[in-house]
């Protein structure tokens, strides 16, 4: 009896000495201004871009209450998995500057308005502008894919039993569009007209100093029989997510070159304008690049070609995928050095087999047919104008008025790690893989804009910023420690915002996968690319054990976090 009051009585000691924290002490644990407020509150959110991503979190942002707008420049949903026969708009030779890259804005003074395009208008085909307009994605006819089904797929939505690793580019536009249509979203759906708007490109995104809402200036085009159409107008928001990935071509400004593509359009282009090998048929082709698109084509074109061969840098390549493009390549392909520079165009020239190509090796060489730039992408989005400050090199951070999201075309600036613009976080961007976890960072968005989900105040966001492209243990591709690092961090942070705010506990990604993804990518990627553990790796370390600070350069293990 004595003995259980004395526990009593130490215990109520206990309760009752924690609860007499001075008041003082607890506002400062629990203090508000640690934290970021939504005033006024959000709710009309404009989401950029319906691929994979922006299907995710318009989505959920619409079950979630918010009065969701989702705009994508493409005729329907699907992003770069849209796919289709339609040819691309040429690449500009040389780059053109990364503001503009991927088009120019265009915002009539006077709005709403509508012209009808006539037929070579200002110089232009009705065709040329349409496909300019919308920039048809890359993926070309047979490309497949260099990921899974299980982790190449959105939630609720499924493959059929038997598809093979390898899927086929068209089996990835059939699952997100079927994703799109479960979810009312596609272009054809009754219940979303007031949600969607495709072939609708923002033209550009401002927010007014000292002001609280997002004007975005749309441009929709459509055709009405043989007639083009194109409608401006502007919408107001309260935040805005960009899921546009990289939207412009890149090619290296050799000398020489611009002016043999201007010349000779049909025969110097960018793999984003590929579609078919048959049109390579009898031709003797050169393609630049060392990466996915490089050894792809190869492959495709290889039983086509009388003859073809590949520049490619050389130093070495350290990442799984850029070894796994090389061994990749067809095994008789010609490897030739880099490219010096082009020679000068022959007065009398009838096309680029006149072409002298000058190797850094000191040796000319001549004949190709065809030259195809497997030289990648950059991020141009030319519609926030107002955060793009091209002076910025590299990864320097100096002292500037407006903290600039877009500098080289590369990655992302000035987001905190929950994808939030730090200066202005009604502003958000994608972050992580949109396969794995599109549905999980949607919901920290939409719980976040509601207020069930904190965000840390202007300060500590930046106390916590790791530089451009995020940086140490965040880094890495589907696999990585660091992937799973920033899941890990995703989820609890959903679920310990869950548990004090109210809102569904959300799951890992299956303990069954890990496994199958070590499996897979031992075969499909390289041999001992990850182990099982790695997927556990974390549990039983605590965050300020994970490292962070600078990511080694000598090592660098970077993976585009498209993928
Ligand atoms: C050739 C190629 C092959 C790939 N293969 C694989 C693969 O095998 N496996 C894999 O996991 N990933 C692959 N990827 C990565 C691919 O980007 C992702 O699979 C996925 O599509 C990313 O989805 P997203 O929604 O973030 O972006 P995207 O799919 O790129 O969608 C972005 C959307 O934004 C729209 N948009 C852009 N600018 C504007 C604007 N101003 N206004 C309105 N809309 C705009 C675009 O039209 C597009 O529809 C590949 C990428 C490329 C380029
Ligand atoms: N599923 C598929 O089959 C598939 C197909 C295509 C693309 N993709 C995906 O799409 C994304 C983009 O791939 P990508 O291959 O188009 O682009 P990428 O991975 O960015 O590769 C660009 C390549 O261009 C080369 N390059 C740049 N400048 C050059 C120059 N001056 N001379 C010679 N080479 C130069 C680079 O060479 P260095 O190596 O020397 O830097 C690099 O090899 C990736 O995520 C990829 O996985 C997937
Ligand atoms: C779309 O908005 C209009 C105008 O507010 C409304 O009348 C209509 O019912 C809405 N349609 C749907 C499908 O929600
Ligand atoms: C290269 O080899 C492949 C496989 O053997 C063959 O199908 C193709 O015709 C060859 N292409 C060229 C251009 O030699
Ligand atoms: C330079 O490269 C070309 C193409 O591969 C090759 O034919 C030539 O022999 C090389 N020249 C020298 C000097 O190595
Ligand atoms: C162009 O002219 C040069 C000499 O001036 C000649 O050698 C070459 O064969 C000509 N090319 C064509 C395609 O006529
Ligand atoms: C752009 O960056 C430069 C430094 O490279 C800086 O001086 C300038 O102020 C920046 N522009 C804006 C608008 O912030
Ligand atoms: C998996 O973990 C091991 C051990 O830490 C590491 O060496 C390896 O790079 C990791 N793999 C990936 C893909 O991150």
């Amino acid at each position: 009896m004595t003995l259980r009051l004395v526990v009593l009585a130490l215990w109520l000691a206990t309760v009752s000495a924690s609860a007499q924290v001075p008041l003082s002490e607890s506002l400062r644990d629990d203090s508000e201004d640690q934290y970021h407020h939504f005033d006024p509150p959000v709710r009309r959110v404009a989401v950029i871009g319906a691929g994979p991503a922006g299907l995710q979190y318009a989505s959920v942002l619409r079950d979630e209450g918010f009065n969701v707008r989702l705009f994508d420049r493409a005729p329907g949903p699907g992003g770069n998995w849209f796919s289709s026969r339609v040819v691309p708009i040429k690449a500009s030779f040389p780059d053109r500057d990364v503001k503009t890259g991927s088009y120019t804005p265009d915002v009539p003074k006077d709005l709403p308005r509508v012209h009808e395009y006539k037929e070579g208008e200002d110089g232009v085909s009705l065709d040329a502008r349409w496909r300019d307009h919308w920039n048809p994605s890359p993926v070309w006819e047979h490309l497949t894919s260099n990921s899974a089904p299980f982790f190449t797929s959105l939630p609720e939505t499924k493959y059929p039993a038997d598809i093979e690793w390898a899927l086929p580019q068209s089996a990835i536009r059939r699952h997100v569009r079927s994703y799109a249509s479960a979810k009312g979203l596609n272009s054809n759906d009754e219940e979303s007209v007031n949600i969607t708007s495709y072939s609708t490109r923002v033209e550009y995104l401002h927010k007014a100093a000292g002001n609280d809402v997002w004007t975005a200036y749309l441009r929709r085009l459509s055709w009405h029989g043989p007639r083009l159409r194109a409608e401006w107008w502007a919408e107001e928001f309260d935040a805005v997510v960009v899921t546009v990935g990289y939207d412009s071509s890149h090619v290296p400004n050799i000398p020489g070159l611009a002016s043999w593509a201007q010349r000779f359009p049909d025969q110097v282009y960018h793999s984003r304008e590929y579609r078919v090998p048959e049109k390579l048929g009898g031709k003797n082709v050169l393609i630049i690049g060392a990466s996915v698109s490089a050894s792809e084509i190869a492959r495709d074109i290889a039983p086509h070609v009388t003859a073809f061969s590949i520049s490619i840098r050389d130093h070495e390549r350290n990442t799984y995928m850029q070894r796994r493009s090389l061994r990749r390549l067809p095994p008789n392909i010609t490897h030739i050095p880099e490219i010096a520079s082009f020679g000068s165009i022959p007065v009398n020239a009838t096309g680029i087999q006149e072409l002298n190509i000058n190797l850094l090796n000191k040796t000319t060489i001549r004949g190709f047919d065809e030259i195809i730039f497997a030289t990648g992408f950059v991020r141009s989005l030319p519609f926030l104008a107002d955060y793009h400050n091209s002076t910025i090199k590299g990864r320097e951070e100096p002292e500037v008025k407006v903290h600039p999201i877009i500098t080289d075309g590369g990655s992302l600036r000035s987001l905190y790690w929950t994808g939030h613009y730090i200066p202005d976080p009604t502003l958000a961007f994608k972050i992580g893989r949109v396969w794995t976890v599109g549905t999980y960072h949607a919901l920290l968005l939409a719980r976040t804009w509601k207020g069930k989900a904190r965000l840390p105040n202007e300060r500590l966001r930046w106390d916590g910023y790791e530089g451009p492209g995020g940086a140490s243990v965040f880094d890495g591709g589907f696999g990585t420690l660091g992937e799973e690092a920033r899941n890990r961090k995703l989820l609890v942070h959903l679920s310990t915002e869950a548990l004090k705010f109210g809102g569904r506990l959300v799951t890992p990604w299956p303990i069954e996968g890990r496994e199958q993804f070590v499996y897979y990518a031992e075969h499909a990627w390289e041999a001992g690319y990850t182990r099982s553990e790695n997927f556990t790796r974390w549990e039983n370390v605590p965050e300020s054990e994970w490292g962070s600070g600078k990511r080694d350069e000598s090592n660098v293990q970077w993976i585009p976090e498209e993928w």
